[in-house]
């Protein structure tokens, strides 16, 4: 019988300090948010400056906390993984310079580990990952489709060309006049309304699984001005909901066309879009009719948290990754495969 691993996952890439710890890369130990969302709500969005001083404040609170919550001593662990990039730069450099200490004093392995690797691990968290893997990342700086062909290989076969899908929500939501993050105020407007505005779908060229969203946002915000000059209300609902049939409907078509032309065996969503309940059911209901595996984590491993990054470091972890301690927050990272 090989030893049980035990793996501390650090996230303070963007505005969650989170801290986890997941045990043979697949089962949550404790897993520790700290959000700060109330207090980003105020600047409607997140500023760098203010996400860098809470993950200050925050960040040895929440590794005593999943430590304290796991029952375990640093000495029971068998390495650190931290969110190297993308994100913030202030904010990385906090989890990885906290992870660096925690290595350093604890004699432990350091592992560096993207953002949306991680985002795809959570799923490994839920079942276990069957290649070949198709991942739709939708978050709120990424929209992408990933092809995997085994642990750790990530092959980018479409991306956004200007927004990220999370960032349009934001974008929408602000236009409508709801609060930060717009994503959940605009899927629940969208889920309780009574009509649909219909917007456009950028489809691209015909072969493209690349995405586009910047003009659906500009179409609902010239939308809004055209009722403003006629001196008409809008509806937040019906507009939401077109919003979000655009968004959803070439999100789940691309998804669906590109699982059948690498014929994979399963397709998972990830990132904090991967919340919405609109994505979900669609992608849900496409590929159980074409007879796909489909799989998304439960809402709370969607958005940012660190049993996700544990659980990419602790697959990295098995195939023998390491950092050292002259490990930098990376900003602009690519996802890069870690097993060639
Ligand atoms: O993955 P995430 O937590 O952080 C990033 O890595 O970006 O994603 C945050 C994004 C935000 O844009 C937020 O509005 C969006 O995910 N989001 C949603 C929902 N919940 C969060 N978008 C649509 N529907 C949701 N239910
Ligand atoms: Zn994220």
């Amino acid at each position: 019988m090989t030893k049980d691993s035990y793996i501390l996952g650090i996230e303070t890439s963007c505005d969650e300090t989170a801290a986890s710890v997941v045990k043979n890369g697949t089962e949550i130990i404790s897993n520790v948010v700290a959000s700060q969302i109330v207090s980003q709500k105020r600047f409607g969005g997140v500023v760098p400056e203010i996400a860098s001083r809470h993950h200050v404040e925050q960040i040895t609170l929440v590794i005593e906390e999943a430590l304290a919550k796991a029952e375990l001593t640093p000495a029971q662990l068998d390495a650190v993984a931290v969110t190297e990039g993308p994100g913030l730069v202030g904010a990385l450099l906090i989890g990885v310079n906290a992870a660096k200490a925690f290595s350093f004093a604890n004699g432990l392995p350091i592992i560096g580990v993207h953002h949306i690797a991680g985002h795809i691990y959570a799923n490994e968290l839920m079942q276990p990952m069957e290649f070949p893997l198709l991942a739709l990342i939708v978050s709120g700086g990424h929209t992408e489709l990933v092809l995997m062909e085994q642990h750790g290989s990530f092959t980018l076969i479409g991306e956004t060309r200007d927004d990220a899908a999370g960032e349009a929500y934001d974008k929408v939501a602000r236009v409508l006049g709801l609060p930060y993050p717009g994503g959940p105020q605009i899927d629940k407007l969208a889920a309780e309304s009574d009509g649909e505005i219909p917007f456009p779908r950028a489809w691209l060229e015909p072969d493209s699984y690349d995405f586009s969203f910047s003009g659906l946002k500009s179409s609902v915000i010239n939308y809004r001005h055209n009722l403003e000059q006629r001196g008409e209300k809008i509806n937040p609902a019906h507009v939401a909901a077109g919003f979000q049939a655009s968004v959803v409907e070439v999100l789940t078509s691309k998804a669906l066309r590109a699982a059948k032309e690498y014929d994979v065996k399963q397709v998972i969503a990830a990132g904090g879009v991967a919340a919405n309940k609109g994505l979900r059911s669609s992608l849900d209901e496409v590929f159980k009719n074409e007879g796909i595996p489909f799989y998304v984590p439960p809402i709370a491993l969607c958005t940012d948290n660190a049993a996700m990054i544990a659980a990419a470091g602790s697959a990295m972890f098995t195939q023998g990754v390491r950092g050292n301690l002259a490990m930098n927050g990376k900003p602009g990272m690519l996802l890069t495969s870690w097993n060639n």
